[in-house]
C-alpha cells in the first residue's frame, strides 16, 4: 500500500514547445486567460497537489518563460530543453534536473488552463493506490483526431498509446485518448527514459512509449478516465484560446452564483480567476471584474463596468464605470461614466459622479464629486462637496502637484484649483473661481472680477447677424411696449 505521497511527489510541467499556431511574439503559455497566464493556471493546479517539487521544462523563448515562472514561484525548478526532440526527451531533461527522486512523478502540459488541482490529486491517488508503473489520464472524445490513442487488450488492460501519425486506420477509430497527463513511479520512469527511441512518424522521443515499455517489463499499467475532458484540453491557436477562455469564465461565473452572487447575464459577465466576491453581490450585464478585484456584500456592479484590481466596499453602487487600482468605500456611489485611475480612494458613502476622472485622489467619507470634473493628486476631506465642472490642475507641464481640501468645504461650479494649493475646513468658493492661493478655514474665495455689461455690443459688433437681430427684436419689443403704454 502506498501511503499518499510519503515517498515523494514531483510534478513536471512541459512548456518547451513553440506554439507556432498562436502566431504570436508572446510565447503560448504566457498568453492570459481569466487574468492568469496559461502556465500560471497549470502551476496553481500543480501546487494544489502539495508536491515536493515542481519542474518546468522550458525551451522556446526560454528567457521570457523562465522569468515569468520565477516571478510566480522561485521554488519551481527550471529545466532547459535546448531542442524539442519530443515529450520523452523533455521529461528526461526534467528528471536530470531533479536528480535522484523517488515516489510519484506526474507529467502535465503548460497549455491546459482549465486543469484543476483536484483532478490531478485524484489521478495521482489512484495511480499510487494501484501501485502502477505508469498511469495515463485518458478521456473519451467524439473527435480523437490528433491525439494519442489508448489501446487496450481484450481484458480491457491498457497495452500502449499510439500517436495519430503512427496509428493504423483501425487504431484511429479508438475514441479514448491520452490527455497528455501521465503518472509514473519515479524509479520505473528513470529506467524507461533511456529506452525510448525515435523511430516513428515524427522522429520524436515519445513519452507515451513508456506504456509499452512497462508492459514489456511485466509492470502494472492503467488508465484513469477524466469525465471533464476540457480540463486537459490544450490551447494551440487563438480560436481555442477564446473558446477555452469563455468556458473557464462560464465555470468561474457559475461557481460565484453557487456561492451567492447574483449575475443577471452570465454571458456578458467576465470574472478573472483571482477575483473575490461576497454573497449578495449583484453583477449587472456587461461587467468585467478583473485581476485581484474584491467586492464586498450587497454591492451592485454594472451595467457596463470594468474594474481591474479594485476594492469595492459593502453596499457600494458602481454604474458604467472604468476603474483600475481604485478603492471604493462601503455605500459609496460611482458613475455613470466615471473613470477611476490608480490611487483613487473613495470613502464610505462618498460619491464620484457622471463624467468624473480621478487619479491618485483620496476622497473622504461622505465627500462628493458629482459632475464633470477631473480630480488628480488630491485629498478631499470628509463631507466636502465639489461643484460641477471642477478641474484639479495638478500638472504645470513639468511636475505634478498636490491639492488638499479640508472637511465639509463647499466649492462652487466651474472652479480650477491650481496645485499646489490648500483649501481649509469649512471653506467655500464662488462659481468660476480659480484658486491659486490657499484658502483659510471658513473663508469664501472668489477670483472673478465684478460683472460688467457692455450694452448694445451685439448690435454694434455683430450688425446684420441673427444674434444682433434677436437683440434688436428683444429691445424693440420692450420700447414699443413702453410707447403703447405712453400713448394710451
Ligand atoms: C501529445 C501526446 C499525445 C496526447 C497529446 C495531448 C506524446 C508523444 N504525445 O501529443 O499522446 O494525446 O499530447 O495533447 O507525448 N513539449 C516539450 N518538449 C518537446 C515536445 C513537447 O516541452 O520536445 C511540450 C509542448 O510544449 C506541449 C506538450 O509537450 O506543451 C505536448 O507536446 P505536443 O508536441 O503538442 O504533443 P502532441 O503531438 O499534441
Ligand atoms: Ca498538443
Amino acid at each position: 500500500m502506498s501511503a499518499g505521497h510519503s515517498a515523494g511527489l514531483t510534478v513536471i510541467v512541459l512548456a518547451a514547445g513553440g506554439g507556432t499556431r498562436m502566431k504570436s511574439k508572446t510565447m503560448k503559455v504566457l498568453h492570459p486567460i481569466a487574468g492568469r497566464t496559461m502556465i500560471e493556471h497549470v502551476l496553481a493546479a500543480a501546487r494544489e497537489m502539495e508536491p515536493d517539487r515542481i519542474v518546468a521544462v522550458v525551451g522556446h523563448q526560454r528567457e521570457q518563460v523562465s522569468e515569468h515562472i520565477r516571478e510566480l514561484g522561485p521554488d519551481v525548478v527550471l529545466a532547459v530543453q535546448d531542442e524539442q526532440l519530443g515529450t520523452g526527451h523533455a521529461v528526461r531533461v526534467a528528471m536530470e534536473a531533479v536528480g535522484d527522486t523517488a515516489g510519484t512523478v506526474v507529467v502535465a502540459y503548460g497549455d491546459t488552463p482549465l486543469l484543476e488541482g483536484e483532478s490531478l490529486r485524484a489521478f495521482a491517488a489512484e495511480h499510487e493506490a494501484a501501485e502502477r508503473a505508469v498511469s495515463v489520464l485518458s478521456g473519451v472524445v467524439d473527435n480523437p483526431f490528433g491525439y494519442g490513442r489508448v489501446l487496450r487488450n481484450h481484458e480491457g488492460d491498457v497495452e500502449a498509446i499510439v500517436e495519430e501519425k503512427d496509428a493504423t486506420p483501425a487504431e484511429r477509430e479508438v475514441c479514448e485518448i491520452n490527455s497528455g497527463i501521465l503518472a509514473f513511479d519515479a524509479e520505473f520512469l528513470r529506467s524507461a527514459l533511456p529506452r525510448i527511441g525515435n523511430d516513428n512518424a515524427k522522429g520524436e522521443y515519445y513519452l507515451t512509449d513508456t506504456i509499452g515499455i512497462a508492459r514489456e517489463d511485466g509492470l502494472t499499467v492503467g488508465a484513469h478516465t477524466i469525465e471533464d475532458v476540457m480540463q486537459t484540453e490544450g490551447v494551440n491557436d487563438r480560436a481555442q484560446l477564446a473558446r477555452l477562455g469563455a468556458e473557464l469564465n462560464r465555470r468561474i461565473v457559475t461557481r460565484w452564483m453557487h456561492d451567492g452572487v447574483t449575475v443577471m447575464d452570465p454571458a456578458t459577465t467576465w470574472i478573472d480567476a483571482d477575483v473575490e466576491l461576497s454573497p449578495d453581490v449583484t453583477i449587472l450585464p456587461g461587467t468585467q471584474l478583473l485581476g485581484t478585484t474584491v467586492v464586498a456584500e450587497d454591492a451592485v456592479i454594472g451595467p457596463d463596468t470594468t474594474l481591474k484590481d479594485c476594492e469595492v466596499g459593502a453596499g457600494a453602487r458602481v454604474v458604467r464605470t472604468h476603474g483600475e487600482l481604485a478603492v471604493i468605500g462601503g455605500e459609496a456611489t460611482v458613475g455613470p461614466w466615471s473613470y477611476l485611475r490608480p490611487g483613487t480612494n473613495l470613502g464610505a458613502g462618498g460619491k464620484i459622479g457622471a463624467f468624473v476622472e480621478t487619479k491618485n485622489a483620496t476622497i473622504g467619507d461622505g465627500a462628493k464629486v458629482p459632475h464633470l470634473s477631473y480630480v488628480g493628486d488630491a485629498d478631499i476631506g470628509e463631507g466636502t462637496n465639489i461643484g460641477a465642472g471642477t478641474i484639479f490642475a495638478n500638472y504645470d507641464g513639468v511636475a505634478k502637484h498636490h491639492t488638499k481640501i479640508g472637511r465639509h468645504a463647499r466649492t462652487a461650479s466651474n472652479n480650477t484649483f491650481v496645485a499646489p494649493v490648500e483649501i481649509g475646513d469649512g471653506a467655500a468658493t464662488g462659481a468660476g473661481t480659480v484658486v491659486r492661493r490657499d484658502v483659510p478655514p471658513g473663508a469664501l474665495a472668489v477670483s472673478s472680477g465684478p460683472q460688467r455689461n457692455l450694452e448694445g455690443w451685439a448690435q454694434a459688433k455683430r450688425a446684420g447677424t441673427r444674434q444682433a437681430r434677436a437683440a434688436e427684436e428683444a429691445l424693440g419689443a420692450g420700447r414699443d411696449g413702453e410707447q403703447d403704454v405712453a400713448e394710451s
